[in-house]
């Protein structure tokens, strides 16, 4: 790990290592944020890795500016325009509808994806450079409070950033108001930075907090029901109608309809960046049943196997 000043030639090394795939910490108005290129899956599944994170969490994408945001989700709600246009630049995370650019492993398998443009120059600075949306959620260990200091973020995880922007304190040591506009409806995600008072008053309307709205389900895989194989009889089973997602490429339970690997040598973050598109893959086949092997768990592992226990249910 290196610990940079906010120079431009410095400014300039973190946003070229950003597109390469490494892993930047960078001081916004509200937390120090860990960035990683928004559309490479390999290098979003290392922020995952390096954070513990025992789940996949939807993060949000910041970007340099109010242009790069039709680029990675539909903006078609009139007052969602105009609190673009009065708080951005700002800390106001807007959660939309996700363009296809986006990928899976960004929003957690969701249709919706976080836009943030940070009100900080060093952030925006890199932004620029890097010229892409950076999916940057806070630079902390999962369980751990988000940092509002460069030693914060070097205290947690040490070697396994490439990069840290030193920015000194941030303004707000808060995170940012996140507020959902889906089908025109409002949602209080987070409460934050931008006091919800200050939003309902600009777009005239009362926003409802999440909690009151019943937990949407994940709709993947809708129609196929779904098991670990170690849970089945697999003499009870049509083996034409059923589909088995393998950790890695050695199959040892069998014939089935479809056989399909995370990761063929079984690396964890290879398996991480193949689990949506794999999931969904199944949902084109012709069968009623899907069964998972269960993959380590350790590092990514923990991960995976929690968005296939949800699944399972
Ligand atoms: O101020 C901030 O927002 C900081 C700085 C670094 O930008 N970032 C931050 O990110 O707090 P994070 O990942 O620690 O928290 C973002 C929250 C998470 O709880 C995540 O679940 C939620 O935003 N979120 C992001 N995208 C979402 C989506 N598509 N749908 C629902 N929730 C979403
Ligand atoms: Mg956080």
């Amino acid at each position: 790990m290196k610990l940079l000043s906010p120079t431009k030639e410095n400014l300039q090394t973190a946003a070229k290592a950003i597109k390469s795939g490494l892993l930047v910490a960078f001081p916004t108005e509200t937390v120090y944020g860990l960035g990683a290129d928004g559309f490479n899956p390999t290098a979003v599944a290392k922020i995952f890795e390096v954070k513990r994170r025992p789940e996949f969490q939807s993060l949000s994408l910041m970007l340099p500016d109010k242009s790069y945001i039709k680029e990675v989700a539909e903006l078609d709600n009139k007052k969602a325009i105009y609190l673009i246009e009065k708080f951005l630049p700002g800390p106001l995370t807007l959660v939309l509808p996700k363009k296809k650019s986006v990928p899976d492993i960004v929003t957690g398998g969701k249709a919706t994806v976080g836009i943030r443009i940070p009100e900080n120059r060093i952030a925006l600075n890199l932004l620029h450079l890097a010229g892409i949306p950076v999916a940057a959620p806070s630079a902390n260990l999962y369980g751990k409070l988000s940092p509002t200091s460069a030693e914060h973020v070097a205290e947690q995880f040490g070697e396994s950033v490439d990069f840290i922007i030193d920015g000194g304190e941030t303004r707000l040591g808060l995170e940012s108001t996140i507020i959902e506009v889906v089908n025109n409806k409002f949602t209080l995600l987070r409460n934050g930075g931008i006091p919800v008072e200050e939003i309902e008053k600009a777009i005239d309307e009362k926003i409802i907090p999440a909690q009151t709205k019943s937990a949407k389900k994940n709709p993947a895989l809708n129609k196929i029901k779904t098991a670990f194989i170690d849970k089945v009889n697999l003499d009870n089973i049509e083996r034409e109608k059923t589909g088995l997602l393998l950790f890695t490429e050695k199959n040892i339970y069998g014939n089935f309809a479809v056989v399909k690997s995370l990761s063929g040598k079984g690396n964890l973050e290879e398996a991480a960046v193949n689990l949506f598109a794999a999931l969904r893959s199944f949902e084109k086949e012709d069968i009623d049943l899907l069964l998972f092997e269960k993959i380590p768990q350790k590092g990514l592992g923990r991960a995976i196997m929690d968005r296939l226990r949800k699944i399972t249910g």
